[in-house]
């Protein structure tokens, strides 16, 4: 039902700044009309100095996870608890699965949701049948026992609800969890790896607030949330050993891009993508984060005081149209009120984390390795097919398509042969910046038409980024799994618009 809204008020929105004559968002004072359907929020600041201790998701070890997906809630302003959604009794998102690479694993999920529910493990190589996609859904009531072998390479990943259709709700109520995956070669490398410690899993997903303190989620129009939650916790702040820091970062926003560095700009070192270690560290002072990707970096605080404080930041101020969370300016808005897409982060540099520094740990990595792995990436010289896959619609009482054909259950987008070494050029010329994912492999980018390949993201990615006005060239293996009935995704990672219909179906057949 909410079908087209987004795309005709995106192009609102695109048409005021046309208007008004700038690219840049931040100065459109413009409004659009209510959508009359939501209570308006409570404006209040978003920043302050009271910060809440992050909160560190358990963890599940061994070859066997059992996730139950439930209702819950939590405190997160004064008032009103907040109703939201968590696997194994967390009052937001779940617990991390840590699992090892070549591990034969048994997964179960029970749903205690009163709606059907899938649960999908992003990144991973497994049979399509086993993926989690909107396939494999899972009844109230009942239990999901997929089962595979762990063949990703050691980073880190994460699953989600992935039910056509659901995926922007219950991923907003807080349903998700990360995995971490090891394996020997990594293990063997001089890294922090001392989970809660010097390793830290941040979750970044940001929410608007009904002045029932329930969370804002129309679909139309609720995209960027007014306030940051890190690993569900507003104003997030933890103390850090003063030494090498690996930092997980999993982009969970809804359609959010960050744009992310540290308060005093220092160089950090980028050290996986979504699909494993790079081959050597990228030293950076952003990194751009889309929804669906993650990054591990490490950050050296040995030559930090203890009890000093730094944070760690959104720098999403001043970027031009077509970055996910510059529209609207960042006045508070009332409702839906404000501008198109409007939020209280969108245009603004805001803090993801605090950080105070402690005493180190006896365990302390004095220095990272110079190189971390050896990878055979793909490159043209293997490619044995092609295909290109263009973004359209968007346009005033359309959604977003792949291709001029909204998501369909009953149609197969494209049909890929077992083994074939395929280039996706995917192009977008079209209203927005997206980010896309693609199910069952593991790809690298090997051109941007906006401009090189950022070093920070020459590894082994599941996700990207693709700007407005721009086109992507990725190269994949797609092996190991086919079958004629049952197909992977492909799909835009803002949840809204997958749910909208960009996304489609690919079969790998034999
Ligand atoms: Cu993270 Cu198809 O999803
Ligand atoms: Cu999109």
């Amino acid at each position: 039902m909410q079908r087209g809204t987004n795309g005709s008020l995106r192009l609102a929105a695109a048409l005021v700044l046309l208007a008004a004559g700038t690219s840049s968002v931040g100065c459109t004072k413009e409004t659009t009309p209510t959508t009359g359907t939501t209570t308006p929020t409570t404006p209040t600041t978003p920043t302050s100095t009271t910060y809440n201790e992050l909160w560190i998701p358990p963890t599940i070890t061994g070859t066997t996870f059992n996730l139950t997906l439930g209702k819950s809630s939590k405190q997160f302003r004064s008032g009103a608890a907040t109703n939201t959604y968590g696997y194994n009794g967390a009052n937001f998102w779940g617990p991390t699965l840590i699992m090892n690479k070549g591990d034969s694993v048994q997964m179960n999920v029970v749903n205690n949701l009163s709606d059907s529910t899938t649960t999908h493990w992003h990144g991973f190589h497994i049979a399509p049948q086993m993926d989690g996609g909107p396939h494999q859904m899972i009844a109230p009531g009942a239990t999901w026992s997929p089962a595979f072998v762990v063949r990703n390479n050691a980073a880190t990943y994460w699953y989600h609800p992935h039910l056509h259709e659901k995926t922007y709700e219950q991923l907003t109520m807080g349903a998700g969890g990360l995995i971490i995956i090891r394996d020997p070669a990594e293990a063997a490398l001089s890294l922090p790896r001392t989970y809660g410690s010097d390793d830290i899993p941040l979750v970044f997903s940001s929410r608007r607030f009904l002045t029932s303190n329930q969370f804002s989620k129309n679909i139309a129009v609720d995209v960027y949330g007014d306030y940051m939650l890190t690993n569900g916790t507003l104003q997030a702040q933890v103390t850090l050993p003063k030494q090498n820091v690996r930092i997980r970062m999993l982009n969970a926003e809804i359609e959010r891009a960050l744009n992310i560095g540290f308060s005093d700009n220092r160089t950090f070192s980028v050290i996986t993508n979504d699909g494993g270690l790079l081959d050597a560290p990228v030293p950076v002072t952003r990194v751009l984060l889309l929804p669906g990707e993650r990054v591990e970096i490490v950050a050296n605080l040995s030559g930090d005081a203890v009890g000093t404080s730094l944070d760690l930041k959104a720098y999403n101020a001043g970027q031009s149209f077509g970055f996910p969370g510059g529209e609207g300016s960042p006045v508070t808005p009332t409702g839906n009120a404000g501008p198109a897409f409007g939020s209280l982060l969108n245009n603004t540099t805001f803090n993801l984390l605090h950080i105070n520094v402690g005493a180190a740990t006896p365990t302390a990595v004095a220095s990272i390795p110079a190189t971390l792995a050896n990878n055979r990436y793909w490159t043209t010289a293997d490619v044995t097919n092609s295909r290109t896959i263009s973004i359209t619609g968007g346009q005033a009482g359309g959604a977003f398509q792949f291709d001029n054909k909204v998501f369909s259950h009953t149609v197969i987008n494209q049909t890929v042969k077992l083994n074939a070494v395929e280039k996706w050029t995917i192009t977008n010329n079209n209203i927005f910046g997206h980010s896309i994912h693609l199910h069952d492999v593991q790809f690298k980018i090997i051109s941007r038409s906006s401009g090189a390949v950022a070093p920070y993201e020459s590894g082994w990615k599941d996700t990207f980024y693709i700007p407005l006005g721009a086109s992507v060239v990725v190269i994949a293996k797609f092996e190991d799994f086919a079958s004629t009935a049952n197909a992977y995704m492909f799909h835009c990672h803002f949840s809204n618009h997958e749910d909208e219909g960009l996304m489609g179906q690919f079969l790998v057949v034999p």
